[in-house]
């Protein structure tokens, strides 16, 4: 993408603690020298109260005319209540990757130390697809239908490997359930054995989640990119950002061809939100990711290494991560070390 003009980005600041966060990476970014204006939109509870919706349509305009956001997370009521906006915004704009970094950062307390492995999550399709109803009287059962289809397995899985060969990756491990789930995920399992076939330099196996989920947690440091659907993709990432600190520390990236929305793993942590003691580390991880996408490199280069001066002191780490430092410190600390160079 060409840098000369400068790109508008839609930006949602989100729920909970959305908004606390959304200041801190654009201060952050505008510490890194980023080349970014904003457009302010509403989605998630905050728009549901102001606009009745919360996924307004002028949200869905911004996005279709910017095709980059950054959006902090949005809260979904358990059970009842209007349906996952996240689901909605990558369904809408067929945001079919999702790619999660987890990395072990110096000083940042965690289980491991050598941890390097990104997920790219099928996004679209799965026991997300929204085929969910009721059945029997009185509600006595209810199902959910898991939609797997070859074109969706298939761009997915060359998503993997294709972004494996763009970043010097050497194995993609092909996470199923096909053991069981013998038409479904045995479709994928079947497309992605073939598509792999087609990356000779790129290394591959297949583990059955469950086992995956025991070798994540007893040898981390043997995976490197996952490729999975939805469900499993989902559920797996968040353990594999357990590995490295937790989830204020696990950026995300939602990506197609009509439009790419970054944000932070986590939600909208509503037992310390208003409290000014989130980490933005999630989201500033997601900020750069957008950088990269945008092709403004160096100020993703800056913005990095002030990230990771300020998690590798002691004196800015905040509650999550095991510190006393709220989310003013940090990012303080952050832009600080983003003007000294790092
Ligand atoms: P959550 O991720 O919001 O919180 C889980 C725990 O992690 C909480 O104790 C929280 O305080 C802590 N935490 C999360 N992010 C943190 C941060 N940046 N700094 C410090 N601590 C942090 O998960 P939960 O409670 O299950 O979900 C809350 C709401 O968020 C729900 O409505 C859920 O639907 C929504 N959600 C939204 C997502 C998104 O917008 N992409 C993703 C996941 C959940």
């Amino acid at each position: 993408m060409s840098v000369s003009t400068t790109p508008v980005i839609s930006l949602i600041r989100g729920d909970g603690i959305g908004p606390e966060i959304s200041e801190a990476v654009v201060k952050m970014l505008d510490a890194a020298g980023a080349k970014l204006s904003y457009e302010e939109l509403p989605a998630g509870e905050g728009a549901l109260r102001l606009h009745q919706d919360p996924l307004p349509e002028i949200t869905i305009q911004s996005i279709s005319k910017n095709k980059v956001a950054l959006k902090g997370p949005l809260s979904t009521p358990k059970g009842s209540g209007f349906r996952s906006v996240n689901v909605a915004l990558r369904q809408h704009f067929d945001l079919y990757a999702n790619v999660r970094p987890a990395l072990s950062f110096p000083g940042v307390p965690s289980r491991y130390k050598d941890v390097d492995i990104v997920t790219v999550r099928e996004n679209t399709e799965d026991i997300y697809a929204g085929i969910e109803h009721f059945v029997g009287p009185g509600r006595s059962a209810a199902e959910s239908i898991a939609v797997i289809t070859r074109f969706g397995s298939e761009r997915i899985v060359r998503y993997a490997f294709e972004y494996a060969r763009r970043h010097k990756r050497k194995k993609v491990s092909i996470i199923h359930k096909a053991n069981i789930l013998k038409m479904s995920n045995g479709l994928f399992l079947e497309v992605a054995k073939a598509v792999a076939s087609e990356y000779p330099d790129i290394q591959h196996d297949d583990v059955i989640v469950d086992a995956a989920c025991m070798k994540l947690v007893l040898f981390p440091e043997r995976f490197d990119v996952i490729v999975t659907m939805n469900l499993f993709g989902d559920i797996l990432s968040d353990l594999i950002a357990g590995l490295v600190g937790g989830l204020g520390v696990s950026p995300g990236a939602n990506l197609g061809e009509k439009a790419a929305i970054f944000e932070a793993v986590h939600g909208s942590a509503p037992d310390i939100a208003g409290m000014g003691i989130a980490n933005p580390t999630a989201l500033a991880l997601a900020a750069e990711m957008m950088l990269h996408h945008l092709g403004q490199s160096e100020a993703a280069g800056r913005l990095r290494r002030g990230i990771l001066t300020g998690l590798a002191d002691e004196r800015l780490r905040t509650k999550d991560l095991g510190g006393q430092a709220n989310t003013k410190t940090f990012t303080d600390g952050v832009c600080a070390a983003i003007g000294h160079g790092g």
